[in-house]
């Protein structure tokens, strides 16, 4: 699979997404070690540099594999990261798929930012991935991330809900 070119920077009105460099790694750290940023989800807590180090490779792999990801977010002009948002491929009951995942410090919240990002991420994979199902799994208390999923275009799909690593798991897709 090659990459498709023009994915490592998205700009939209307000954001600018770029493929995650080294340079990330305090934020990456400093997010998920934030126990507000996890709260719904604990599992992706992280407790060392290390662990941030080990994400980052990851992350870089999806990206090394398929030239897309996950992208680091930030307001146009600005050096310090809001967060970060992408799609990733995962396998989901035996077809490949593109998870949609976004992230954001909680001081960025209530901008309508994750909104915005997410809404650039699945137009993206529309756009270059049509063949490929974009979904979020939610969990069911976290109304903000029901929202950014379903202004990013996604729809609720009740009969897929799922048991997840932190509890069951609503899952929202692209049609
Ligand atoms: C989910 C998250 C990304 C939303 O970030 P955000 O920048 O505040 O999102 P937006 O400002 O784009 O708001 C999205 C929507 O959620 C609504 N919203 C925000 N906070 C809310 C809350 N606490 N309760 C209910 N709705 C809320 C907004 O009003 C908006 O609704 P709209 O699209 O109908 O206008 C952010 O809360 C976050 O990073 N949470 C931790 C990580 C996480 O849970 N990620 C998702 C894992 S599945």
């Amino acid at each position: 699979m090659t990459g498709d070119t023009g994915a490592e920077e998205l700009r939209t009105g307000r954001l600018l997404l770029s493929r995650p460099v080294p340079a990330d790694l305090d934020a990456i750290l400093a997010l998920h070690t934030d126990p507000e940023a996890c709260e719904h989800n604990p599992s992706d807590m992280l407790a060392t540099r290390e662990d941030a180090d080990e994400l980052l490779l990851r992350w870089s792999d999806q990206w090394n594999e398929y030239g897309f990801g996950y992208w680091t977010v930030r307001r146009h002009g600005s050096p310090e990261p809001l967060g970060f948002c992408g799609v990733k491929t995962v396998g989901f009951r035996r077809r490949s798929i593109l998870n949609l995942f976004y992230r954001f410090f909680p001081s960025s919240w209530g901008s309508g930012y994750a909104g915005e990002a997410a809404t650039a991420a699945v137009d993206w994979a529309r756009a270059h991935r049509p063949d490929d199902l974009v979904i979020a799994r939610v969990r069911p208390e976290n109304v903000a991330s029901q929202r950014v999923a379903v202004r990013a275009g996604l729809v609720r799909m009740e009969h897929l809900d799922a048991p997840g690593d932190d509890g069951i798991d609503w899952f929202y897709i692209s049609d």
